[in-house]
């Protein structure tokens, strides 16, 4: 199965720079409020007026059928938490992903956040997670391939006792919100797609502290651990550029 990917020009790097800063200037404006007692639905009232002060868009909002601004994965919620009135608690892990469209373009970010204080194993799977994120964005210019992408990942996280999660993956992004290539968070080095300058993709790895197995709930969207263990993720917009890349979601 052949992969492609879209080309973007400079004057489009300018749009999705633009994009990708809001997407991560909310996920900067809501972190204070990230605290005990607080609901998600709270935290996703407040990430969708900012962004539409912004006179940006919310993309989740109606995507298929998503009821939320927002996406908000609580402890063993792998990715997909619909925002809701149940409340944090101290010694949450939590993921707020948040993507924007501006003028016609998608950001597309997200971090993690820690309740209080978390356990010793819930700070290192989030350390991991992010460092993971980390080390494959090193690897991105021209003439590595996606393979390479997802093999640093895996590699990286396996030899920490933990597991990459399967079912997902990062995506194409541009004017579109899921686009080809699929960026896989696992796989084998000099294999898919070769990347070219003016490529334009998310790295989203979803880790788990126990088995890379998920499920879905019944409400369609809600994807957690089958053995409910702890899940983290951390995702950037990136561009390939001549020689390196461009994250665009920096903040
Ligand atoms: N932002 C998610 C991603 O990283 C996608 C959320 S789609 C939604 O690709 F419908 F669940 F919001
Ligand atoms: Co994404
Ligand atoms: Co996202």
């Amino acid at each position: 199965m052949s992969q492609k990917c879209r080309i973007y020009s400079l004057e489009d790097f300018v749009e999705l720079r633009k994009a990708g800063k809001l997407a991560s200037h909310i996920l900067d404006y809501i972190a204070p409020f990230v605290q005990n007692g607080t609901t998600t639905a709270e935290l996703d009232r407040l990430c969708h007026e900012e962004i539409l002060r912004y006179n940006a868009v919310p993309a989740p909002l109606g995507y298929n059928g998503y009821p939320k601004a927002t996406c908000i994965s609580v402890n063993h919620v792998v990715c997909h938490g619909i925002p809701s009135d149940i409340k944090l608690q101290n010694g949450d892990i939590l993921n707020i992903d948040i993507t924007v469209i501006l003028n016609g373009w998608y950001g597309d970010t997200s971090r993690m956040y820690v309740v209080g204080e978390a356990s010793k194993k819930a700070l290192e799977l989030v350390k991991v997670a992010d460092e993971s994120l980390a080390l494959a964005i090193d690897l991105v210019k021209p003439g590595v391939y996606l393979g390479d992408i997802g093999y640093a990942i895996q590699a990286y996280v396996e030899s920490k006792q933990f597991s990459v999660v399967r079912d997902y993956c990062g995506h194409g992004i541009g004017k579109v919100f899921h686009d080809e290539p699929a960026v896989f968070h696992f796989g084998r080095p000099r294999t898919g797609l070769l990347l070219k300058p003016g490529y334009v993709f998310t790295i989203e790895p979803m880790i788990n502290a126990g088995g890379y197995k998920t499920r879905l709930l019944s409400d369609g969207w809600t994807a957690v651990t089958c053995d409910h263990s702890l899940s983290a993720q951390f995702e950037h917009t990136i561009g390939v550029t001549e020689n390196s890349h461009e994250i665009f979601t920096l903040s």
